[in-house]
């Protein structure tokens, strides 16, 4: 598999680059004027979110600090239990945190991690998420912003994986479900 050359392993664009950060530049415009003057702490869920967060973060105008945590899943039938396989470096007690998603989907990592964060005492806990496969919401996630709301297909592409692979993408593919099944074989 090359993850230079999508072709055959997914269709067109559902989400053209341009598109992209027009969104992330109205979601930046929105974070500016909702933490003006506050102690905006962006975290992140490695690896997916990567890359929203490094677009979004370069647009917003307010001072944020950057951390990062990293999860593990326990497997199907864990219900949403999480393994952390790193951790943020920092305390987050008495900041306004945001976490960053690249997409939710179950919720039951979100879930998780928002609980654990909660317990740290921050300011404020709330949450971006580019993508929202709502369809699949099995807790409920309160997300302040939501870039687009997406259908349930497993999508590729600026940030999110299949097996590792396409994860530079600019551009969010659908992955093309006759391919899903041969590779399953
Ligand atoms: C993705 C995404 C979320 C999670 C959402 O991460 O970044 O963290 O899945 O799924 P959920 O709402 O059903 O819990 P993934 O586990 O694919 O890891 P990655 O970010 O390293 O690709």
């Amino acid at each position: 598999m090359n993850p230079s050359s999508p072709s055959g392993a997914v269709g067109p664009p559902l989400l053209r680059s341009d598109d992209i950060v027009d969104r992330v530049s109205a979601l930046a415009a929105q974070i500016d004027s909702d933490y003006a003057g506050r102690d905006l702490r962006l975290v992140t869920v490695l690896k997916g979110g990567l890359f929203f967060l490094a677009d979004l973060c370069r647009r917003v105008q307010v001072d944020v600090k950057l951390d990062f945590m990293a999860v593990s899943s326990y497997g199907p039938g864990s219900t949403g239990s999480v393994r952390i396989t790193k951790d943020l470096d920092d305390s987050i007690a008495g900041a306004d945190v945001l976490v960053i998603e690249d997409i939710i989907d179950t919720g039951l990592t979100l879930n998780y991690i928002l609980k654990m964060l909660r317990a740290r005492g921050p300011a404020s806990l709330e949450v971006c998420t580019l993508l929202d496969k709502d369809v699949r919401r099995i807790v409920d996630i309160p997300v302040r912003y939501t870039g687009f709301g997406v259908p349930d297909r497993f999508l590729v592409g600026y940030g999110l994986d299949y097996r590792g692979h396409y994860r530079n993408l600019r551009e969010i593919y659908t992955m093309d479900e006759e391919y899903l099944r041969t590779i399953a074989g």
